[in-house]
């Protein structure tokens, strides 16, 4: 018997033509830190990320490379999951479409679509994008061609890249009778769709009417054949997009798909968006399966270049990479994790330069939130026998600025956080962490510390200080699981993962400190980082 709330939530799959990079680096951490909080607050999680592995695109790159497709994706998989080993992410599941499991769900829901009436065989004739895995018709190209001044020339009107003239016989998908449904679906339920921008977009998109999608191919085959016919496959995003499906345990566990599905939350960069917010509802609503009850919609990351100020898209073909590696070598995990987190407004592009990463870590990390950590640790080691002090009266209860700010903090919180707002969360911790590095200025422990008479008042002033890192070690603990474990265990403080019979808003309540624990004083937290060298 299940007894927790489930809570599912997905990234996207990758394509493992090319090598892993820091875009699958943002949208996976942006679910590790929802998929550790929601665990915190006692959802039993699912958090599912994988890898998107049939297709024209990747049986390309496996035959430059001289290999069997197969061989390919296998050699491939490790850095996607080296990736998130790096990056301390905690999936539950990591699911490749090359998967037994997968091709059972697609091929099952294939009969279901077929049996309901929603597929039809015809020929396609029109456009593809090999990069993209994306049909277009006629109309789409000469328009965009003609809108870049390149008339005739059959470019891909998302990526500009040369496209294939396909046709072929093809079974296709009634995505034309979805109109009126979809339309229906985000307005009935706004949140479908987040952020609204991206709604909007949508809805004017299904507005201008929906052609039906071919969605299996002959001319090759690296991909899940049809059961009903042989010699089809499915369609790359007809078959990657069941995999939601597929790690819930549809067409295998049905108690174990009851209780998952729908999904909570599916994060996705905006270039997927139709294909999240169109397509996919609509293989759902066709096959009379519920819809997620989210789709969020991240931006793209833009290099921004330190001497010049331009900023562009990050992409191999500009030379303009940086790899998550190199960003952990200069800033740390938890300064990686933290950087994205709360310096790219969720569902906004977003611009990174080696100059902001560096000064972020520098002001937020090293100097407010290390050095409160180190300074408080200090005072309370050298002024009560490298203790946490003992009870004094009138605490927990006195009313100070720390606890007022405390007070409610988790709830401003876990809202923004619940709706993606992880910049505004992670503000809102820092207020509290801005307000006790002012508090040690203003209450000057040092000089109190100078006389027995104001010993009690030294004693309440440290146990608000290290009340205060308590809750914002917890609190940050979702987008920083390991500085803030060890800031906690330098003042034998429970961590979020040793929270067994409490959720993380019972556990950052003021006056949970556990007192008279052992401080150790340790090393630096965040060691600043000369930006000047
Ligand atoms: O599209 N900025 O895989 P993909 C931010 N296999 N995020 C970025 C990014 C950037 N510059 N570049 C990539 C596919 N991403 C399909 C998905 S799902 C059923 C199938 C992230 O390897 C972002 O999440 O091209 C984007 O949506 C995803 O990587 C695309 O990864
Ligand atoms: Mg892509």
């Amino acid at each position: 018997m299940k007894t927790k709330p489930s809570y599912y939530i997905t990234t996207p799959i990758y394509y493992v033509n090319a090598e892993p990079h820091l875009g699958h680096a943002y949208t996976s951490v942006m679910a590790d830190v929802q998929a550790r909080l929601r665990r915190a607050m006692g959802f039993d999680v699912l958090f599912l990320t994988g890898t998107d592995e049939h297709g024209e695109k990747v049986a390309k790159a496996a035959a430059e490379h001289n290999m069997t497709p197969q061989e390919w994706c296998d050699a491939q998989v490790p850095a996607f999951k080296t990736l998130l080993d790096l990056l301390n992410i905690t999936n539950d599941d990591f699911i490749r479409t090359t998967q037994e499991r997968h091709i059972q769900a697609v091929q099952k829901l294939w009969e279901v679509l077929k049996e309901r009436g929603y597929l039809y065989k015809d020929t396609y004739d029109g456009w593809y994008c090999v990069p993209e895995e994306t049909y277009f018709t006629e109309t789409q190209v000469a328009h965009a061609d003609e809108k870049r001044g390149q008339k005739g020339a059959h470019l891909c009107p998302d990526c500009g890249r040369p496209l294939e003239r396909v046709q072929e016989e093809s079974w296709f998908f009634k995505l034309s009778a979805f109109q009126e449904p979809l339309l229906k679906l985000y307005e009935t339920n706004p949140h479908f769709i987040e952020p609204e921008i991206r709604r909007n977009e949508v809805v004017s998109f299904v507005k201008g009417g929906l052609k039906d999608l071919s969605v299996s191919r002959t001319s090759f085959d690296w991909g899940i054949p049809l059961p009903f016919a042989e010699k089809h496959i499915t369609y790359v995003w007809f078959d990657a997009l069941i995999n939601y499906l597929t790690a819930a345990g549809f067409g295998s566990d049905s108690e174990e798909f009851a209780y998952r599905w729908p999904a909570n939350a599916q994060l996705i960069g905006k270039d997927i968006l139709r294909f999240h917010c169109v397509i996919w509802p609509a293989m759902l609503m066709a096959a009379d399966i519920e819809v997620s009850d989210e789709v969020f919609v991240h931006g793209f990351l833009l290099m921004k270049d330190d001497k010049t100020g331009d900023e562009t898209k990050m992409s191999k073909s500009l030379g303009n990479v940086i790899t998550p590696q190199s960003v952990v070598d200069l800033i740390g995990v938890d300064g990686f994790r933290y950087f994205f987190m709360s310096n790219i407004k969720p569902g906004a592009d977003g611009s990174i330069s080696w100059d902001r990463m560096a000064q972020v870590y520098n002001t937020d990390l090293a100097n407010s939130w290390g050095n409160l950590v180190s300074r408080t640790l200090n005072m309370s080691a050298k002024y009560f026998e490298n203790k946490v002090p003992g009870p004094v009266a009138g605490w927990p209860d006195n009313s100070n600025p720390l606890k007022d700010i405390a007070c409610g903090l988790v709830d401003r919180y876990t809202h923004a956080l619940y709706t993606f707002a992880y910049d505004k969360a992670l503000a809102e911790v820092f207020e509290l962490i801005h307000a006790a590095n002012h508090y040690i200025e203003e209450m000057e422990p040092w000089a109190l510390a100078k006389s027995e008479e104001t010993k009690p008042q030294l004693q309440e002033v440290i146990l608000n200080l290290l009340e205060a890192i308590r809750i914002a070690a917890l609190l940050l603990s979702p987008v920083m699981p390991q500085t803030s474990q060890e800031a906690l265990q330098r003042f034998g403080q429970e961590g979020t993962e040793s929270l067994v019979d409490k959720t993380l808003d019972e556990a950052v309540a003021w006056g949970n400190l556990l007192l008279e624990q052992p401080v150790v004083k340790g090393d630096a937290l965040f060691p600043r980082l000369d930006i000047n060298a």
